[in-house]
């Protein structure tokens, strides 16, 4: 592979790709939109620390601009990770918004790729929220989708509409849903940059619900590296769930940040927005056989990169 597009380049997950990919010797074309649901001067950072790379061309556009022409042309692989996520947020007038991020602008891309003459392997960033709260003990990508938040549904009918082209064009598109990644540039409104930060201040730190909720976290570099064996190795059609080390409940993480940070956190809990899983536990079976995936970066040593992060984030 010697060309991709990555869309929302200057995201949390999109940024660490695109570094991975210039670092393999790949020529990167980076769009993004810089969507206003978090502060745009941490996407600008998340830019610059891609820096200013021969081989990095970037477009700040929305995909609903439709510059195909400058964005598609001699492209071998599609990693497509703009979307407008969050799954608290998703809810009320916003819908409409999560709707034309998540499912019209990826309609729009899958078409501009079948318009190309050697049409590229597309690879979707999906979502562990397609399943909603998870029952049994692993959750593997057969399992029904019971979607708990309006962001979860957008993030199904993204899937859906991905499978529609890959039967009736043979499009080669994958999917791989996230588990609830984690690390450095974590988008801010998410639970351990919330907590960290609030742990750094000494300020209390706000856990919704009573913490007994589970997450399956994956480190962002996994998440980079199945990007890549997706398109390496996925087949049209194909979706993988893109795990962690383990499940974790919420308190026991920040048991261990506070032992990180030599503190004991003070909690307060709140009753948290609607739209919450309250267990997600990634059956990674699949991207495991078909894709080679393991996840490298254990919870503990992924956490101190995220603090550390943040610590030099703070000095400044
Ligand atoms: C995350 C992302 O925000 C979604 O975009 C993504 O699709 C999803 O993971 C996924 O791919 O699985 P979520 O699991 O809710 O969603 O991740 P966090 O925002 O890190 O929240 C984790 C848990 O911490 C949730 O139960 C949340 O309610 C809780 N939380 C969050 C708090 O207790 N306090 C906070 O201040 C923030």
């Amino acid at each position: 592979m010697t060309k991709a597009l990555v869309t929302g380049c200057a995201g949390f997950i999109g940024s660490h790709l695109t570094q991975r990919l210039l670092s393999e010797g790949v020529t990167v074309i980076g769009v993004d939109g810089f969507l206003d649901n978090y502060d745009v001067a941490a996407k600008l950072r998340n830019l610059g620390e891609i820096g200013n790379h021969p081989a990095f061309t970037f477009h700040s556009a929305m995909l609903q601009a439709q510059r195909w022409k400058d964005w598609l042309d001699g492209v071998d692989v599609v990693y497509h990770l703009a979307a407008l996520p969050g799954v608290r947020n998703s809810w009320g007038k916003a819908f409409a918004d999560y709707v034309n991020h998540n499912v019209l602008a990826t309609q729009m891309l899958l078409e501009a790729c079948l318009q190309q003459p050697k049409p590229p392997t597309v690879v979707v960033s999906s979502s562990s929220s397609v399943y909603g709260t998870m029952q049994g003990t692993f959750t593997d990508e057969t399992a029904p989708l019971r979607p708990v938040s309006p962001y979860g549904v957008t993030k199904e009918a993204m899937e859906q509409i991905c499978q529609v082209y890959v039967k009736a064009y043979g499009l080669r598109v994958t999917m791989l849903r996230y588990f609830t990644v984690y690390g450095p540039r974590q988008r801010p409104d998410m639970a351990f940059h919330r907590f960290i930060r609030q742990l750094l201040k000494g300020e209390q730190v706000v856990v919704y619900g009573n913490g007994q909720q589970s997450r399956d976290f994956t480190y962002v570099s996994d998440a980079v590296e199945a990007n890549l064996l997706a398109a390496r190795h996925a087949l049209p059609g194909e979706i993988f769930n893109v795990g962690g080390d383990r499940e974790i409940k919420l308190l026991d993480v920040l048991a261990i940040m506070g032992s990180l940070l030599n503190v004991t956190p003070k909690i307060v809990f709140q009753q948290g927005p609607a739209g919450d899983s309250l267990r997600t536990c990634a059956d990674i079976q699949l991207a495991r056989t078909r894709l080679g995936y393991r996840p490298k970066v254990t919870l503990e040593e992924g956490l101190r990169l995220q603090l550390a992060d943040m610590r030099a984030q703070a000095k400044g």
